[in-house]
């Protein structure tokens, strides 16, 4: 006999973006009983608390994760505003969906991945491009060995400034946010995925601020290389500071793998759907209106249609819906493959800002010098 569902009461902390979208999917799975939503902006609340059926609405997440209907947690609060919840979330002992990263320092991050392993809390972290069928694909003939022993990664990111831009806007630490640990995060889980088992050991890379240094502090791009115990090369860039009007929503990432005995090479420069229109469209990442090209399916959580969003990050939220309710499996980014790559991103970043090698892993003191 099959197991029966356990119902969810679902906590929601941070209404933005992700919480609106990952709340509708909830909203709809068969079973969540139960939504509270914490939201420190009370417009944005009222907004979103009847979109997603939430029957709870609180300021303070802490308030939430102490109603008794809460069984899991979805973390999406902005980027540097993880901590607090996740902790929280510990402290509640729900099992969590956190966005990523973990979190933005990696002393921090060290901190979050101890304090959830010390409590047995099955947490994952939302690294959405991993339930697409493509990545998928790759992952499996990584895994079955289709290529043989893989000797090289690269992967080009290449991405609209409207997500730099709109983050170096909301942080008053610009040192924080970089390109490689905000968004070349998800381009680098998913190689780190392919190359699962091997142990980086260096890594070097350089960094370019002709567009973002000059008004916000921040960095256009980084290009680099980790290399591992077995001699693995892994050569990487990013850079987030193309002009508005390029067509990619957010991402625009081609990605080779080379192994002894075979190749892989996957175009996720969604180049393949483009739509040119006369007025422009509010969908995607803070559209801009001059932005009348669009390369469609670049918009990474997935694209709204016939009411509902289509696409990966409602299979991911679906299947960590299915992983509380039901105990099934899931290939979700687990806390430590998190703070790994927190780990590999700011070792990149700072061997971009002394110009030398940095041997890995990075301790969380190193970061600061
Ligand atoms: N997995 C993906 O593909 C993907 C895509 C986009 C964004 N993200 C990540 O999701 C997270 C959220 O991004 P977003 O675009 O939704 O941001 P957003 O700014 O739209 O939303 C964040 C919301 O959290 C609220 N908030 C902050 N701290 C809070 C607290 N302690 N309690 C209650 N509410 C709080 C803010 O008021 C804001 O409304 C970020 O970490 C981002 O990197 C992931």
């Amino acid at each position: 006999m099959k197991a029966s569902a356990k119902s969810v009461g679902l906590a929601i902390i941070g209404g933005g973006r992700v919480g609106l979208f990952r709340g509708e999917v909830a909203a709809r799975h068969p079973a969540v009983g139960w939504i509270g939503l914490a939201e420190k902006n009370p417009n944005r609340a009222g907004e979103v608390a009847p979109r997603i059926n939430a029957e709870f609405v609180t300021q303070d997440h802490r308030e939430l994760l102490r109603r008794p209907e809460v069984t899991a947690a979805i973390i999406c609060t902005d980027e540097h505003l993880h901590v607090d919840p996740i902790m929280a979330g510990v402290e509640a002992g729900v099992p969590m969906l956190i966005e990523k990263p973990l979190a933005t320092d990696l002393a921090q991050s060290a901190r979050v991945l101890r304090a959830i392993e010390a409590a047995g809390i099955d947490a994952v972290v939302g690294y959405t491009q991993r339930f697409r069928r493509r990545w998928l694909a790759a992952k499996e003939k990584c895994r079955t060995g289709a290529l043989g022993d893989i000797t090289l990664v690269t992967s080009r990111a290449f991405m609209n400034r409207l997500v730099a831009i709109d983050n170096y806007k909301r942080t008053d630490d610009p040192a924080s946010i970089s390109p490689l640990v905000i968004s070349g995060t998800h381009a680098l889980d998913i190689c780190m995925w392919c190359l699962e088992g091997k142990t980086p050991v260096e890594c070097y890379a350089r960094s370019i601020d002709k567009v973002l240094g000059p008004r916000y502090g921040g960095i256009d791009a980084t290009a680099g290389m980790i290399t591992f115990s077995d001699g693995t090369v892994y050569h990487l860039n990013i850079s987030w500071a193309l002009p508005v009007t390029w067509p990619g929503a957010v991402y625009s990432l081609d990605v080779g793998i080379v192994g002894t005995t075979g190749v892989l090479t996957i175009d996720d420069t969604h180049r393949d759907i483009v739509l040119a229109v006369g007025k422009p469209q509010q969908e995607g990442y803070n559209p801009d209106a001059s932005r009348l090209v669009d390369f469609m399916g670049s918009y990474p959580p997935g694209d709204m249609a016939l009411g509902e969003l289509r696409g990966p990050m409602a299979e991911e939220t679906n299947s960590w819906l299915s992983r509380v309710s039901l105990g099934l499996p899931s290939p979700a980014a687990t806390v430590a493959e998190a703070h790994r790559n927190l780990m590999l991103t700011k070792a990149l970043d700072l061997s971009a800002k002394r110009r030398e090698p940095v041997r890995l892993p990075l301790d969380a003191d190193q970061t600061l010098t």
